[in-house]
């Protein structure tokens, strides 16, 4: 959710954690501040409600305020609104202590009780201001270094953080503190950046520490000391970060959401092709030999949002090509609903950050059952990474656009990749099946780029049904699977109103919504459905509709009966979802574009969810 940065070295620091800050903004944009001190003088906080570019105006892009020491933020709010005032860092009375966090502190209305009958004051709404308070409270009261002060303070807060404070009296260092919301250090030389996550310290240097949980640490110029709750030092190894920089910019493009479209094919190939070893997938890579694939007896995917669309993708293909079957949960209900599991089953996880605070606490309660865990992730030393017992990689590269397209093409493949497996290894598939199935999976880079060449005529669709107020998505099987990214795709990034029917279950009450003119999109690449779902979309038709059909090349009729159609390669029906989304992200893209709205910064998103 917020963005955090931090740096400390012999540089001018507000420059750097205002460009840090800005390759965060997609973790929340509602107000931003920054921090600055130098060795002699006292600390400036410098905030602003609204977008960063407001901050980095106020402060000259960071000149006007001087110091080689300091944090900053960008708020996603969750407890008070956006405003100057609730915005961080937050300070003690006197800034003895300043601070900002990620994550949600739970039980912050009693430490704030607390803090109240011991004299202290609050003048924001915040959870972090009691956090950086209690601190402040317990390096008083015990008069001891930062190192306790913060400890206590752990061992009182409930609720998940990425902490980073800077105390008056060590002009020289940064502390931070970490439970459950992602956080990155990185050093070169004699420069130590702080970060929520990659992108923002790509630029400065590739050597980054992962932060465990409940671990606190000492930053200084160029170094890192990291420490447990009972103050004794852990040794942690520098990590190198593979991604280029360049990936996590523009390159051309007017946002990044378009360049991440553009870089499906890349992102579905690599993916693939980190899997395969001599022309077969090789789960052996990732520590799950045929001998435990085999004997796999069921699949729990949990996921949220378009992760956990594309599990719904992934549930159609693995329960036909490996008859195994598969439950597709979402990982907020599945933490607190006492899933009764199979002890021979895989709990599967799938998320682009590898931060879902939901999808987390559904891997850890998998693990405490005692069933193995595979985490599908993008982000390399994500905290579900981390805990879970195997890895699948997707090889998306940095993701910064809030509306998901390259990770989410990369996790279906991972999807596709586990049902040919499990479908080989059980003998459901036969090996020329199997390699047929392969070779399909190789061909959809070069389909997904042919869509792309003809993409103008959806914006031309775009602009027809851009002052339209609901829009409907319907398909059957994949297709209707693949109809729920469409729509969320749409909503999200273009505040129309959007939902995704199972194109039979149209007529048990939504088809009243159909008035004249409204936009109902058929996906229908599904050869045995085709007739089903265009007879549903008739139906919609008799009452006003206005229709979309997203179809296959050669499928020609379907322009009988719809209004406008869109036409995708020829694939294996199992893996066509790849190719019927792109049309569908360019809709939306473009739906965003044509309505003058921020496409990579929808309003009350964030990139990665971190709170419940
Ligand atoms: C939508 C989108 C979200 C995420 C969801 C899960 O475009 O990006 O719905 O898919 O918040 O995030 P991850 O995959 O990071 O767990």
């Amino acid at each position: 959710m917020c963005g955090i940065v931090g740096y400390i070295g012999d540089r001018q620091a507000a420059p750097i954690l205002l460009d840090s800050l800005s390759k965060l903004e997609y973790r929340g944009y509602d107000s931003a501040g920054i921090a600055i001190r130098n060795a002699e003088e006292d600390v400036q906080v410098l905030k602003a409600k609204g977008r960063l570019n407001i901050l980095a105006e106020k402060t000259d892009g960071g000149k006007a305020v001087t110091g080689t020491i300091g944090i900053g933020h960008t708020r996603w709010a969750t407890h008070g609104e956006p405003s100057e005032n609730n915005a961080h860092p937050h300070t003690a009375d006197d800034r003895t202590v300043v601070g900002v966090h990620n994550g949600i502190i739970e039980n912050y209305q009693k430490l704030k009780e607390k803090l109240t009958k011991r004299g202290y004051s609050f003048y924001s709404q915040t959870d972090t201001e009691a956090a950086v308070k209690l601190v402040d409270y317990y390096y008083r009261k015990y008069n001891c270094g930062p190192k306790d002060a913060i400890s206590k303070a752990m061992v009182r807060i409930r609720g998940s953080y990425a902490l980073v404070l800077m105390f008056n009296d060590y002009p020289d260092e940064i502390w931070v503190a970490r439970k459950d919301s992602p956080m990155i250090i990185g050093t070169i030389k004699n420069e130590t950046f702080i970060a929520s996550d990659v992108p923002a310290i790509l630029k400065y240097t590739r050597n980054v520490y992962y932060i465990d949980n409940l671990e606190l640490a000492r930053l200084t110029a160029g170094k890192a000391e990291f420490y447990n709750l009972d103050g004794d030092i852990t040794d942690k190894e520098l990590t190198e970060i593979t991604w280029d920089a360049e990936a996590a910019e523009k390159g051309g493009f007017e946002h990044f959401m378009m360049k991440e479209i553009y870089e499906q094919p890349k992102a579905v190939g690599d993916t693939l092709n980190s899997m395969l070893t001599d022309g077969k997938i090789d789960f052996g890579k990732i520590g799950l030999s045929d001998d435990i694939i085999k004997n796999i007896s069921q699949i729990y995917i949990v996921a949220c949002g378009s992760a956990w669309h594309a599990g719904m993708v992934s549930q159609y293909v693995i329960e036909e090509l490996s008859g195994t079957p598969v439950r597709v949960e979402l990982a907020s209900e599945f933490r607190y609903r006492k899933p009764i599991l199979d002890r021979n089953g895989l709990v599967v996880v799938i998320s682009q950050s590898g931060e879902t605070a939901d999808s987390l606490a559904a891997l850890r309660e998998a693990k405490e059952k005692g069933i193995r865990t595979l985490a599908v992730v993008n982000v390399v030393g994500s905290s579900i990474a981390r805990e879970a017992d195997n890895v699948f990689y997707t090889l998306a590269g940095p993701e910064i656009s809030v509306a998901t397209t390259k990770a989410y093409s990369a996790q279906l493949i991972a999807g596709y990749c586990l049902a040919l497996q499990l479908g080989f290894s059980k003998g459901v598939l036969g090996e020329p099946e199997y390699m047929r199935m392969i070779a399909e999976l190789q061909a959809l880079p070069d389909k997904i780029e042919k869509i792309l060449q003809d993409k103008e005529r959806l914006q031309w669709f775009a602009s027809k049904i851009s002052n339209k107020k609901d829009v409907f998505f319907v398909g059957r099987g994949i297709d209707y699977a693949v109809s729920l990214e469409g729509s969320l795709k749409m909503k999200e990034i273009s505040y129309v109103h959007s939902e995704a029917y199972a194109a039979g279950e149209l007529k048990h009450g939504t088809i009243s919504l159909i008035e004249d003119g409204t936009p109902v999109i058929g996906i229908l690449t599904q050869g045995g459905l085709y007739e089903k779902t265009v007879s549903n979309m008739a139906e919609c038709k008799a009452r006003g509709a206005y229709l979309c059909g997203v179809t296959t090349y050669g499928n020609y009729e379907t322009e009988e009966t719809a209004d406008f159609v869109t036409y995708v390669p020829k694939a294996d029906e199992h893996f066509i979802g790849s190719l019927a989304v792109i049309p569908l992200q360019l809709l939306g893209y473009y739906l965003s574009v044509s309505r003058g709205l921020d496409v990579d910064k929808p309003r009350n998103l964030a990139k990665s969810v971190t709170v419940e």
